[in-house]
């Protein structure tokens, strides 16, 4: 998805229309949400304050898990990592460490990367300057500069699409680029009424206590009222389901290959699946069936990866500047993948 989070002044400038009817988003719309979240927000170690630095690092951390679950890591991370100089400071075998068990390393990567432009330059306050920094996208720029700096930027994550999409009791096709801006159009005409770090958070502090994905807890919600899945019974219908990408069935031959206590590993650039990860050499091939033989089946997105160890060397020609020989002790900290450290398990 190539959505930058900008909209054309046409949709800036148009009221809220959809399917000809005049949407209910209005002040008092934003008015009862962010009453209700005053009144029954989360205390949340990020939310004590509107420290730039802890507010990104969170919102990262957020986009691929709970609250519950981000907060230990959270809070290691910032007790290592307090300020944006320390991060910058810090080597990238260490951030990844400290993100070990969060995935999607290179968000890490990403983060290590702009905290060093940040730690100079300090924080820019817009989306337009936040979101040219390295891993941030428009979730997060949005975020960023709402939350810290209360600039006028809806934000649209996973619960927002459902809170909305709900609300208005509308087939959002949220996966593609006109159905993001169709409600990326009206998260920004409601935090024009409001707080923005209020009403932002607010939005998906419902999706996330309230209006949640299965058993929605309608009777305490702010909106009920006015809710259109909630009147026209379609709750369950809504949102709708992104269309699932076909699985991809895929053999990988891992060459494992070692000089006394240091093992090769190069970037992977050959396989589509943990693009850009310090993997084995190796090989990679689409199958269209399981293969009978390997030694363990690994997951990553829509690909399923059977896993061959393979004794033989195998680098191709061009890849053989790339190899980088990695102490073994190193390996926890250089490859948090444990899909790609259990190989060793099988040589
Ligand atoms: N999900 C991501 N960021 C959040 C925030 N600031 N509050 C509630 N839920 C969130």
């Amino acid at each position: 998805m190539h959505y930058r989070g900008r909209l054309s002044d046409n949709q800036l400038l148009s009221p809220l229309v959809t399917n000809d009817k005049l949407l209910k988003v209005n002040q008092s719309t934003a008015q009862l949400l962010v009453k209700w979240y005053l009144q029954n927000k989360r205390e949340l170690p990020w939310r004590s304050g509107q420290d730039p630095y802890r507010i990104w690092i969170s919102e990262v951390m957020l986009q691929q898990t709970t609250v519950t679950a981000v907060i230990p890591y959270y809070e290691r991370f910032l007790t290592r990592f307090p300020t944006v100089q320390s991060l910058a400071k810090a080597s990238q075998g260490e951030v990844l460490e400290y993100w070990a068990g969060l995935g999607y390393y290179s968000r890490a990567r990403n983060l290590h990367k702009a905290s060093q432009t940040l730690a100079v330059n300090g924080f820019p306050k817009t989306f337009e300057e936040l979101i040219e920094l390295p891993g941030f996208g428009p979730y997060t720029a949005r975020a960023v500069s709402s939350l810290a700096f209360g600039q006028r930027t809806g934000v649209l994550d996973g619960n927002v699409i459902r809170v909305l999409s709900r609300y208005l009791g509308k087939k959002v096709e949220w996966w593609k680029p006109q159905g993001r801006n169709e409600l990326q159009t009206i998260t920004d005409q409601l935090v024009e009424k409001e707080n923005p770090s209020d009403l932002n958070q607010g939005l998906m502090e419902l999706g996330a206590t309230i209006c949640t994905p299965s058993r929605p807890a309608c009777l305490l919600c702010p909106w009920s009222k006015d809710c259109v899945a909630r009147k026209t019974d379609r709750i369950s219908e809504l949102p709708l389901s992104k269309p699932k990408r076909d699985r991809e069935l895929w053999i990988w031959e891992p060459s494992i290959q070692k000089r006394g206590s240091k093992v090769a590993v190069l970037e992977n650039t050959y396989a589509p699946f943990l693009k850009g990860h310090l993997i084995w050499p190796g090989a990679a091939k689409k199958v269209s069936k399981a293969p009978k033989f390997f030694a363990f089946k690994g997951t990553v997105t829509h690909h399923d990866i059977f896993v061959v160890p393979v004794k033989r060397s195998i680098v191709g020609a061009k890849n053989k500047k790339l190899i980088k020989w990695l102490e073994q002790s190193e390996l926890r900290k250089e490859i948090p993948s444990s899909l790609i450290r259990k190989v060793l398990d099988f040589t």
